[in-house]
């Protein structure tokens, strides 16, 4: 068992800074998402820590190891990106042994015919034979063996890719964005192979993602990436529910966290648009208050909106409203009885929960908040 330790690296490609001063550790057996918008760094810190790329700065150590000037093949890192490039020639089973047998068998023993007559040969092709064997299995690609890789699904050949980077036992495993080209149901699957499969292994994972559902849904721990920076790195719970920074706040969640405008008086008294809203924070003239959508409920006294209009999601409703003082737009999850008191045009008010509430200051930051008994909104 290993763990990935990064600390301080920084690159630029000429003049843009693509990295900056990214430190994050996986401890051994864990695994963390790395989640950020398109073109924020993650596919280069990735290369870095595989020794693809060079980084300008800082260090790496892999299995308690110090990598950052070994080459790729002495990291012992196996890496499985979007694009997999498995050998057209060569079947399954061949595909996945590759790793191994470029380890262990010399040249000529690799040779398919007169490679399996040498000496020793035929004893080490069998073990090789049955670790992809086992690889495989979990993955159910056991019946598809002998097939070549234009005779395989998208959703297979990403597996094979999968199988390929498992046989080989590796330090740590990198996986960016390894289920981008399977379809919705397969993701879902795969997603799910995947963690039981590094729960078996216990190998450090850093797994990359621009999908903040997968995210949350398999990692250990997430971290947000946003313009080369790691915003926070936190339990899944946590970066959802205790975001450190509007940025993170917004990325995370769908719908998105609703924002209005707020103040806290020279008393710390929190207003919306005037209305006080149960909570007390330093003084503070240009707050945010965020409010997912789960965290407002129809009341009688809260913040008043006018509804436009309702999807139904099944097991609920999403009120799409209109802050009535400023006109902010506000996503309220309702429960499915509602939807008779939330006729499009009907005036309502949202009450929420004062520690549901998160407050930001004019800089992003979070803003401490506490609960305001006299003026809980019901
Ligand atoms: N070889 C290169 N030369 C110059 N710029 C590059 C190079 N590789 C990447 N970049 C730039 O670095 C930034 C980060 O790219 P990177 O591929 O790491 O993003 P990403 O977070 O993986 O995005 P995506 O989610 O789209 O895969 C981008 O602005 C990209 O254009
Ligand atoms: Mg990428």
């Amino acid at each position: 068992m290993a763990g990935i330790t990064i600390t301080g690296i920084g690159k630029r490609f000429g003049a843009t800074v693509v990295l900056r001063d990214v430190s994050l550790t996986v401890e051994p057996g864990e695994f963390v998402a790395l989640v950020g918008p398109s073109g924020c760094g993650k596919t280069t810190l990735m290369r870095i820590i595989a020794g693809i790329e060079t980084a300008d700065s800082g260090d790496i150590t892999i299995g308690g190891r110090a990598v950052t000037r070994l080459p790729p093949a002495e990291r012992d890192v196996a890496m499985v990106f979007q694009s997999y490039a498995l050998y057209p020639h060569l079947t399954v089973r061949e595909n996945i042994a590759v790793p191994l047998a470029m380890r262990r068998l010399s040249a000529v023993q690799r040779l398919p015919v007169l490679g399996g007559l040498l000496p020793g040969a035929r004893a080490r092709r069998r073990a090789i034979a049955s670790e992809v064997e086992r690889a495989a299995a979990p993955l159910g690609l056991a019946p598809l063996l002998d097939r070549r890789p234009m005779e395989l699904s998208g959703g297979q050949r990403q597996r094979v890719a999968l199988a390929r980077a498992i046989v080989r036992r590796p330090a740590a495993f990198l996986m960016d964005e390894p289920l981008s080209n399977l379809d919705a149901a397969l993701r879902v699957q795969t997603r799910r192979e995947i963690v039981e499969i590094h729960r078996a292994a216990g190998v450090a994972t850093l797994y990359v993602t621009h999908d903040q559902a997968e995210a949350l849904t398999m990692a250990d721990k997430v971290a947000v990436m946003m313009d080369g920076a790691l915003l926070q790195i936190s339990s899944p719970e946590a970066i959802y529910a205790d975001p450190a920074s509007l940025q993170v706040a917004t990325f995370i969640g769908s719908p998105r966290i609703n924002m209005l405008a707020a103040t806290a008086d020279a008393e710390g008294r929190v207003d919306v648009a005037g209305l006080p809203v149960g909570l007390r924070a330093q003084a503070h003239s240009a707050l945010t208050l965020a409010l997912r959508p789960e965290a407002l409920r129809l009341a009688q006294e809260g913040l008043p909106v006018i509804a436009e209009h309702l999807e139904f999601l099944g097991d609920g409703l999403l009120l799409h409203a209109r802050h009535a003082p400023d006109g902010a737009a506000v996503i309220a999850r309702l429960e499915p009885e509602a939807r008779e008191k939330v006729q499009p045009g009907a005036a309502l008010r949202l009450g929420f929960a004062p520690e549901r509430a998160l407050l930001f200051g004019a800089d992003g930051k979070r803003v401490a908040a506490r609960a305001d008994a006299r003026l809980v909104t019901a």
